[in-house]
């Protein structure tokens, strides 16, 4: 089959490689119809992202159809049309338990912290992911969703990260009626931060990038005040001057470690390294919260740490709030979302790719060209 093949930072292939096989009886083989390529890829392609080994399929955002079941798997049938969590998930563990399926304890042998993620480093688990023809599905009985008849998959394809990491984002911000939020990022999760952000009562909502074409879309799209932070000299006292002089309610960081904008944080994290990653959007977004605010993290961010302003997060008695989403416990009320229209998920697909064609798609999302937002892959020919 053909599969996605990192071949070291910033190199990547479309390969000839084996088939799946089942190897447990909890096990699914899918074949993909649509695979998206997200912002955390890019940690990877960067090579930001520890023990990323030359070789791996990546891909974790996809959808297909049911092609053989493990004999423990009773939920699926082959043919079936199913949308995968990027969370592998045992769903038994301490932390499945409470519906924590991005810290499954048993899905990565290697983890204190994040759980099973398709096609993300032997850091999350070693698992191939779904930039292919084909992918294995381990504890399917526990993370695949069936696609609605009435669903279209590219929006099942947006489901399966996306959407609820946007969610829960909005989520953990404890928004109240009225709130005031600023979202850091205007990829395709701020904007989609931004626009669920509405769907917990916000009263205003606000989006910082400096890509103007993507601001443009957020304005439409969440819709969001927007502004270049190219043009802002100081984060904090700016955001003070657009709101009651006190700061935000709530800040989403929804940038991670490749965030721009302070050459001294990417020189130590994305460059020397000794950070991991740039955390110059969480500062930011620390430093505009109003005291007693929330600053929401879903920005992901490597194991070895950064150096954020605790200072301030003590002294402004800021609480901070961070995961990976948890796919499998949103997917419900987000379909719901999705099916009354209160989401457009597929409005965020600029790109429609062959798999074929994966590199340059890769090298178009992390350039930011072609006014990208979301590229999504068709195995297959999409059927
Ligand atoms: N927690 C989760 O479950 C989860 C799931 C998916 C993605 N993520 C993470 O969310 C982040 C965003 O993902 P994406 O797909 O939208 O990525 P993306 O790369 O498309 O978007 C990131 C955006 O941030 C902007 N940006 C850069 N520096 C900034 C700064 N200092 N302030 C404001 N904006 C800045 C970039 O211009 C870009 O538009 C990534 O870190 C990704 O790994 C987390
Ligand atoms: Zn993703
Ligand atoms: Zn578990």
């Amino acid at each position: 089959m053909l599969a996605a093949d990192y071949r070291g930072p910033r190199r990547m292939r479309v390969s000839s490689k084996r088939e799946p096989l089942i190897q447990h009886p909890r096990d699914a083989i899918v074949r993909v119809t649509r695979s998206c390529v997200c912002g955390s890829d890019l940690h990877l392609y960067n090579g930001l992202v520890p023990d990323t080994r030359i070789g791996m399929t990546f891909g974790h955002e996809f959808c297909g159809v049911v092609e053989e079941v493990g004999p423990e798997v009773t939920n699926l049938k082959p043919g079936d049309h199913v949308l995968v969590p990027f969370n592998i998930a045992c769903g038994q563990c301490h932390f499945c338990k409470q519906g924590l399926f991005g810290n499954c304890h048993e899905a990565n042998p290697q983890a204190t912290a994040v759980g099973g993620i398709f096609g993300y480093s032997h850091t999350a688990g070693g698992y191939d992911g779904g930039q292919a023809e084909y992918v294995r599905v381990p504890y399917a009985d526990v993370g695949p969703a069936h696609i609605p008849d009435w669903m279209d998959p590219d929006d099942a394809v947006m489901l399966t990260d996306v959407v609820p990491t946007g969610y829960q984002a909005a989520e953990m911000g404890g928004i109240q009626v009225g709130d005031t939020v600023v979202v850091f990022g205007a990829g395709p999760v701020g904007i989609m931060a931004a626009r669920c952000a509405w769907l917990f009562g916000a009263g205003r909502v606000i989006v910082i990038d400096h890509l103007d074409y993507r601001l443009d879309f957020a304005r439409r799209y969440c819709p969001a005040e927007v502004y270049n932070f190219l043009s802002i000299d100081d984060m904090a006292v700016f955001i003070k001057k657009q709101t009651d002089s006190l700061g935000a309610d709530v800040c989403i960081d929804a940038v991670g470690g490749d965030a721009s904008g302070s050459p001294l944080r990417t020189l130590l994290g994305k460059k020397l390294k000794i950070e991991a990653g740039s955390a110059i959007a969480l500062h930011w977004a620390i430093n505009s919260v109003k005291k007693g605010g929330v600053v929401s993290i879903v920005g992901v961010y490597g194991p070895t740490g950064n150096m954020v302003p605790m200072g301030n997060v003590l002294n402004k008695g800021i609480t901070i709030r961070a995961n990976q989403a948890s796919v499998k416990r949103l997917l419900p009320r987000l379909i719901e979302h999705v099916r009354a229209g209160r989401i457009d998920p597929k409005a965020l697909i600029t790109h429609r790719v062959p798999l074929e064609e994966l590199p340059d798609a890769y090298h178009m999302f992390s350039a930011k060209l072609d006014d990208c937002i979301k590229p999504v892959l068709y195995p297959n020919g999409g059927r």
